[in-house]
């Protein structure tokens, strides 16, 4: 066996360019991933921030990469191993990003730790109608800031001629306290199931990326009012920034457009409480938009700035992700600007009781889950069948109805039926049906896309019935 080629520090460091070729670390083993740029998932320009040097303070920060084909893919371009002196004096202390992050509830069911992203298990999301903050889902891409509520200021930039805020979250109190009990959903609620018939790039999510709280902030429009800002004839588009960011400085950022942010109605708010207290750091701690009927990725977290612009923000978020595509459509053909943002999202349903695979009572059976549809369309009915959707019934919607065009928050509902004689087992499904009268889709194949998003096919559970 011949032994590794050895190299230093430095050598590897006068390999970042792609005339130079393009060298990277990990512990003491040396790599030329030159021809491996081009392909990675995570975009060139993430890979070239770590050229001429180690991978760990990135890979720190973008966890996806502690998979062991991540690893095989790497070590197709190992070239050799960095000097024995190098490896102790370089011993790295790599700060990592997610020290600082906030301790969570062990209910939660992790799909990434970092950065953090977590699901509450169906047997308890349902439990509740709002949903307690420690078991909220949370999707982050980042590491959580750690804000102080006394220096926080809230940037709003105003219009040409008018004048920009630099709000405190005193100042943000003074505006009227507007309360409201609004359900959020990732576009990416229900993924895993789009993923079992075809991969799809994302986080598993299983049916509990989606959860319900009272948020109490100040309305938007009243805050975009007092900086000058009114209605403008052009369209327009409020674009909001995070204080989260990743190593290159990039934050987090969304937009609305101006017509929703504006508008009374719709009740968009500059959220500091959720169910009564100041918001957890997972969930925006000091302040965050909140935006009624629409997509979780538009509620900006940890919020930093808000400004009206002509155009969509140009994060990665609102341009590159969280757009729907034709299930013909693959990662060599996909045009991220040929599609609208997401914003509203479409009627969903899903069963938490029970559970897939369990074992049910052979006289009757309890079935119970969630029904929400976006824009303030209100759910008017869930059906469920037992038998894979040949016959249904009509479940009992719980929880009160919502103001007209102003349905933010989910209806639970359930169905107490007897159990078929003689059936060993059941196909379990449900759908919900909005005031527009939309309904779910039977089954993923036909809304299947490559980001997994809108997966609001009708939810499936087999179940066996006790002997
Ligand atoms: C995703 C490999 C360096 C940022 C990925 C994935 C692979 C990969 C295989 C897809 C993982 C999956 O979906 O299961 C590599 C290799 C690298 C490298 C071999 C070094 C040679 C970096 C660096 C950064 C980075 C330095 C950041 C500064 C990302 C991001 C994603 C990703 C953000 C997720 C993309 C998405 O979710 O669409 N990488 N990576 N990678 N990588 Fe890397
Ligand atoms: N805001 C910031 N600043 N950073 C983020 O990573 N994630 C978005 C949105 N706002 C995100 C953000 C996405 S995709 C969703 S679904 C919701 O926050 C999730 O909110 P939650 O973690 O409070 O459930």
């Amino acid at each position: 066996q011949e032994s590794p080629r050895i190299y230093t520090r430095e050598e590897v460091k006068s390999h970042s360019s792609p005339e130079t070729r393009i060298w990277v670390t990990l512990g003491s083993e040396v790599f030329d991933v030159t021809e491996f740029v081009g392909l990675h998932p995570g975009g060139p320009s993430k890979l070239m921030l770590a050229a001429g040097g180690p991978l760990e303070p990135f890979w720190a920060l973008y966890g996806i990469h502690n998979q062991s084909h991540v690893r095989e893919i790497l070590a197709q371009y190992k070239i050799g191993e960095l000097s024995p002196e190098e490896k102790a004096s370089s011993t790295l202390k790599t700060s990592d990003p997610y020290a600082d992050d906030p301790i969570r509830h062990p209910a939660l069911k992790v799909n990434s730790q970092c950065p953090f992203n977590a699901e509450p298990p169906p047997e308890l999301l349902t439990e509740n109608y709002i949903t307690p903050n420690p078991i909220f889902f949370t999707r982050n891409h980042l590491p959580v800031p750690n804000l102080d509520p006394d220096t926080y200021r809230l940037h709003i930039v105003g219009p040409p001629g008018g004048q920009s805020l630099s709000l405190s979250l005193d100042d943000l109190y003074q505006f009227p306290k507007h309360e409201i009990t609004v359900t959020l959903q990732c576009a990416g609620n229900r993924r895993s199931e789009m993923s079992q018939l075809k991969e799809v790039k994302g986080l598993e999510w299983s049916t509990g990326a989606i959860s319900t709280a009272r948020w109490a902030g100040a309305r938007l429009c009243d805050v975009l009012a007092q900086a000058g800002h009114q209605l403008c004839e052009n369209e327009a588009h409020v674009c909001f920034e995070g204080l989260d960011s990743d190593p290159m400085g990039t934050a987090y950022g969304a937009s609305i457009p101006l017509t929703r942010a504006m508008d009374p109605e719709a009740e968009v708010l500059l959220a500091y409480e959720m169910n009564g207290q100041p918001l957890p750091r997972d969930h925006g701690f000091p302040v965050r938009v909140v935006v009624p009927g629409v997509v979780g990725a538009r509620h900006v977290k940890w919020l930093g700035k808000v400004s009206v612009e002509p155009e969509e923000s140009y994060s990665h978020w609102q341009r590159r992700d969280y757009k729907g595509f034709s299930p013909s459509v693959d990662w060599d053909t996909v045009d991220f600007d040929s599609a609208p943002s997401i914003q509203e999202l479409p009627v969903q349903s899903a069963i938490t009781e029970p559970k897939d695979g369990e074992m049910i009572d052979s006289r009757e059976v309890t079935v119970k889950g969630y029904a929400w549809s976006g824009g303030g369309r209100a759910v008017i009915r869930v059906d469920v069948s037992l038998d894979g959707g040949l016959t249904w019934q009509v479940a009992q919607l719980d929880g009160k109805e919502q103001r007209p065009g102003k349905a933010w928050a989910w209806r639970l509902w359930q169905l107490q039926a007897p159990v078929p004689a003689g059936e060993k087992e059941l196909n379990i499904v449900c759908k919900a049906v909005d005031d527009s009268y939309n309904v779910q889709p039977d089954t993923v194949a036909p809304i299947w896309n490559l980001r997994g998003v809108l997966s609001n096919a009708w939810h499936r559970v087999h179940v066996w019935v006790a002997p």
